[in-house]
């Protein structure tokens, strides 16, 4: 059998859907797994791609099976078990092989393996799309040197999604840029899921709908100006049965959400930055206080169920609300995008970021193409000022407005929508309070601050100062 183009190892959910899609593409890919049966049973269900396909049952073999210089793509849980991986592969390896990192790993561990590889290939890969984009035209945003990913980037490109042709597959910076992307990517996806999760609440709890009702909204709403992929498997999920009760899936479903880390990297990453991510912050917030069941059921026990009517919404109002907040997270997502850009020195290509996240990836959506646009206009503007999104944002903010309000007098849990209103109307306040913080800051530590008029400086004190 004539030699790989590349290898790939880790053949769980993500990694054997990604190799399938390799395969599908055309290039010759040799496989290995840790548990050998794994890699077998892998092989056996490829069908017709398995002639393409070469099974390994050890990590020499799977050297050996791929021609030189090689190419092979880790897709591993992110942490500690990447690093072991590389430890077994490195000695194995000549000094034009490359390792390519294709899991969710925290860009920090990134720039670390980077640099331990010196001169050695080295490249971190986003992968976005869940296992049907992996399998069929994933998102791919790649970090490393610039010459490593050319020298992958064709098989990159043939394998990732495309949007009106163009492959959502680009090489966004040195060493952790492409893993540090992905993290945004899924901050953006955990606002964008929780500010559903909230119109979904007030649809449910506040209207009284019952969740086909529900799914059917989601699915004209998918129509318009909010039409993405997540409002799309929202209508799903909503319409869907469960075959065991015969009661609407979501009605059966646990309400604790899981998360594997990557939007608390990004919050973490957006307060050293300075950078403000309410809507993600919250998001990632929600998911928290989700799992903290006990202490919720007893709060209602002790504080008795919230009013929960929201008479006063109609589902226009909801829509709008979701406009809003949609562009106040990708807005958000975008300024940390930026402020990392001019920390690490990365020259993150924002326009480019906005045209891989436009197919593929879980947060595709219609306004993705307009934001690459207003991104290419002028890359480093607050996308909410942006004239196409300013002038949604002016048509639906009075949606949001009265959608938060709304859902506080009810007792309605918003964050991720508060949160996003809150960030607009500190964004469109010229004269904020922080005149009273630098009072009091100064007050109680002569920290001073500056005046309106210009004079004295940043170290003008109040009548208060000591001395
Ligand atoms: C993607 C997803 C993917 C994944 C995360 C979800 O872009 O394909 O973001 O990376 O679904 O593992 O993360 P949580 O488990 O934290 O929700």
């Amino acid at each position: 059998m004539s030699l790989s183009e590349i290898g790939l190892v880790g053949l769980g959910t993500m990694g054997a859907a990604l190799a399938l899609n390799i395969a599908d593409r055309g290039f010759r890919i040799a496989v290995w797994n840790r548990t050998a049966e794994v890699t077998q049973t892998f092989h056996a269900g490829a069908g017709d791609l398995a002639a393409r396909i070469t099974p390994t049952q050890t990590l020499a073999a799977l050297v050996a099976a791929i021609a030189v210089p090689r190419a092979i793509i880790l897709m591993l849980p992110a942490g500690q078990v990447v690093d072991d991986h590389i430890a077994l592969l490195r000695p194995l390896l000549g000094p034009e092989d490359m390792i390519i990192d294709a899991g969710n790993a925290n860009f920090h561990d990134t720039n670390r393996r980077a640099a331990e590889a010196g001169d050695l290939p080295y490249l971190g890969i986003g992968v976005s799309g869940g296992e049907e984009g992996a399998r069929h035209g994933p998102s791919i945003m790649g970090g490393g040197k610039r010459a490593d990913w050319d020298r992958v980037a064709h098989i990159m490109e043939a394998i990732s999604a495309r949007y009106q042709g163009i492959a959502c597959a680009t090489w966004m910076g040195e060493a952790g840029a492409g893993h540090f992307v992905k993290a945004v990517h899924n901050g953006i996806e955990y606002a964008d899921m929780q500010m559903i999760a909230e119109v979904y609440g007030i649809m449910r709890d506040g209207m009284g709908m019952a969740a086909p009702e529900i799914g059917a909204v989601f699915g004209r709403w998918n129509t318009g100006v909010l039409q993405s992929y997540l409002i799309d498997i929202s209508g799903a999920v909503a319409l869907a049965t469960d075959p065991a009760s015969g009661q609407p899936m979501l009605d059966v479903i646990l309400d604790r959400a899981g998360q594997k880390g990557t939007g608390r990297w990004t919050v973490i990453e957006a307060q050293h930055l300075g950078a403000p991510i309410p809507a993600i912050e919250a998001a990632v917030m929600a998911r928290n206080l989700s799992s903290r069941l006990d202490e919720r059921q007893a709060g209602e026990a002790l504080f008795g169920p919230a009013p929960r009517l929201a008479a006063a919404l109609d589902l226009d109002a909801l829509e709008q609300a979701m406009i809003a907040g949609k562009i106040l997270c990708y807005a958000q997502g975008f300024t940390l995008l930026a402020a990392a850009s001019k920390e690490f020195g990365w020259g993150l290509p924002l326009p480019d970021v906005a045209k891989v996240w436009r197919a593929g990836c879980i947060i595709r959506s219609a306004m993705l193409d307009d934001m690459a646009q207003a991104l290419a206009a002028d890359p480093g503007q607050n996308l909410m000022r942006a004239p196409f999104f300013a002038d949604l944002l002016r048509g639906a903010q009075q949606g949001l407005r009265d959608t938060v309000a709304e859902a506080a007098r009810a007792g309605l849990s918003v964050p991720a929508l508060a949160s996003g209103l809150a960030y607009f109307d500190m964004m469109r306040t010229a004269r904020s309070t922080a005149n009273m913080i630098q009072a009091q800051r100064d007050f109680f530590g002569a920290h001073g601050f500056a005046r309106l008029d210009g004079t004295g400086g940043a170290k003008n004190h109040g009548p208060w100062a000591m001395g």
